[in-house]
């Protein structure tokens, strides 16, 4: 049911996918260096998270940071990193909103004391219900459906499965985000139009979104004028 923000009748998405894109840009047209682009990107997670919220968005997935961006000097990536950190205590404010918060993606490289906090975040926003936030962090989705394999060819090597019994269903649910329902919107700022390995299966269907806003500059306004043109779009799913 669409909220006040919304025109009545408006279809609100169950998940949306987030790319946030822009902040080096952000910062660049203003002559800083790129972190400060991302601290602004981070002011604009928090924000756009509580008004999804409001709008009834269920799931909300951010694309923080992938397997490809270890390849940024080294004192951006340490820049992102020190940014979750600090924001991973602030999630803890989610949780008083009653908000679940779930991370995806290959944690085993990242750093011990980060792991743990991302583990006792999901721990105690497990039971919470108003909204999933999730954050892929060292994620790609060429990735993760590799896992997935490496997890069913293990069973079929241990003869608990033959490969016959291999469906898409299967495959779906040894992906990272078991339990989360496939994206339905995908937004991405500052006037790329790609998807970038991020959510590729559960995507598969989405509705695509851009705008040439740059990620720090995307407002909730922003995030509703999506959530109206989705509204407005016929999916067909592969039918007519
Ligand atoms: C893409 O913009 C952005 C990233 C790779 C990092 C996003 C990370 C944050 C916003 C930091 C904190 C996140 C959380 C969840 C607290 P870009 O650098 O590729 O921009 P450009 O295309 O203009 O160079």
């Amino acid at each position: 049911m669409a909220k006040a923000y919304l025109p009545e009748g408006t279809k609100v998405p169950c998940h949306v996918g987030v790319i946030m894109d822009g902040n080096g840009r952000w910062a660049k047209k203003r002559g800083l260096p790129r972190k400060f682009g991302h601290r602004e990107g981070a002011k604009t997670f928090r924000e756009i998270t509580r008004h999804a919220k409001r709008l009834g968005i269920s799931y909300i997935t951010y694309y923080a940071f992938s397997t490809e961006n270890w390849k940024r000097p080294q004192d951006e990536v340490d820049a992102i990193m020190e940014l979750f950190e600090k924001y991973l205590d602030e999630v803890r404010d989610f949780i008083d909103e009653n908000i679940r918060v779930r991370f995806i993606g290959d944690r085993s490289r990242l750093k011990e004391t980060l792991q743990k906090k991302m583990a006792s975040v999901e721990e105690d926003s497990k039971d919470f219900d108003s909204m999933t936030l999730v954050l892929a962090i060292n994620y790609g989705g060429q990735d993760e459906i590799a896992h997935s394999c490496r997890v069913l060819a293990e069973r079929v090597k241990n003869g608990e499965l033959e490969p016959s019994d291999i469906t898409p269903e299967l495959i779906e649910q040894n992906l990272y985000t078991e339990e989360i329902p496939p994206v339905d919107l995908v937004i991405r700022p500052s006037g790329e139009q790609r998807l970038s390995n991020f959510m590729i299966w559960q995507s598969a269907y989405a509705e695509f979104y851009y705008t040439n806003i740059l990620w720090p500059d995307f407002k909730g306004s922003d995030l509703e004028k999506a959530v109206i043109e989705y509204s407005d779009r016929n999916r067909r799913f592969g039918g007519v």
